[in-house]
Order: structure tokens, then C-alpha cells, then sequence
């Protein structure tokens, strides 16, 4: 899937940042903003949200997925991801959660470059979620009630 032209991902990337800014990461003061733009240009942004048991733990992804959903929207065709150092690639599960909504999309992976890792430089890399979950499960058929 393509990426969104300039302007539609600076916006998104703008969303992403300012999700993050609110970030809740006492923990791993690792603090994530996510953005996903929809088929019908509508955005929705989240950020990490951690808790004193680190189990309940929510990503920004699956934040901005939640967000959509609530809103009532569908269709996410591209995911903006920013972290500091040279950017993120999103976890397992929020990949699965990502795949239960579209079967593809971008993703652009924002480094904002502080930090060691980072060396001082915005860097923006695109990638797909096909290409990050091939062959996923989504083809879930239960099992009729006794
Ligand atoms: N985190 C995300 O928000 N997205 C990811 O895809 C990976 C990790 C968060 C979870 C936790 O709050 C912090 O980053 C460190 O793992």
C-alpha cells in the first residue's frame, strides 16, 4: 500500500508528536504517539498509556485503533508511529490488533533522532503491515456452543 502524500503524513506525523507529548510512561520513559488515517481522511491519535502493574500496559497503536473504533470510523489505511532515537517498530500484538481492521496499510516508522541511537536527525521510514505480519490470523471461525 502507498504512503499518503507530503502533506497528509506531516499532518499525521504533527498528530502523532502531540499524542506523545501526553504519553503516560513513568515506567519505561519510553514515551510512543501513534495516528492512523483513514479511508475517509478522518485521523485518530493515541499515545502509550502504562500502569504500576505492567501488564495493563496499553500501546499508542492499539490506543489510536481504540479511538477509531469508538469514533465509529473503519478502514485505516496508513499508521504513523513516533518514538524518540530512530523509530519503532510496533510490537507483536499491535501489529494483530492493526491486521483485525485492515488487511493492509503503511506504516511510517518516525525516529525523532535524541538519544544515542538517534544521532541527532528526524528520520521517517516506510514500511507495510503485510510486510510486518505476513500471513496473520484473522480467519477466526469458533466453534459451535454445546
Ligand atoms: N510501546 C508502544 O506504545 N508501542 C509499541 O509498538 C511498542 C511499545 C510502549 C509500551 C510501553 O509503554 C513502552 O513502549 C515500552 O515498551
Amino acid at each position: 500500500m502507498k504512503a499518503p502524500p507530503k502533506a497528509a503524513l506531516d499532518e499525521l506525523v504533527a498528530r502523532a508528536k502531540a499524542a506523545r507529548d501526553r504519553a503516560h510512561a513513568p515506567y519505561s520513559r519510553f514515551r510512543v504517539g501513534a495516528a492512523i488515517l483513514t479511508k475517509r481522511g478522518e485521523i485518530f491519535a493515541g499515545c502509550n498509556v502504562e500502569n504500576a502493574s505492567f501488564g495493563a500496559c496499553i500501546c499508542a497503536e492499539r490506543n489510536a485503533i481504540c479511538q477509531m473504533v469508538a469514533a465509529g470510523a473503519k478502514d485505516p489505511i496508513a499508521c504513523v508511529v513516533v518514538t524518540s532515537g530512530r523509530g519503532a517498530s510496533p510490537c507483536g500484538i499491535c501489529r494483530q490488533v492493526l491486521a483485525e481492521f485492515a488487511r493492509d496499510m503503511t506504516l511510517v516508522l518516525v525516529g525523532l533522532g535524541e538519544g544515542k541511537a538517534g544521532k541527532g536527525k528526524e528520520r521517517r521510514r516506510a514500511t507495510t503491515l503485510k510486510k510486518l505480519l505476513p500471513d496473520s490470523f484473522t480467519e477466526f471461525e469458533g466453534e459451535p456452543h454445546r
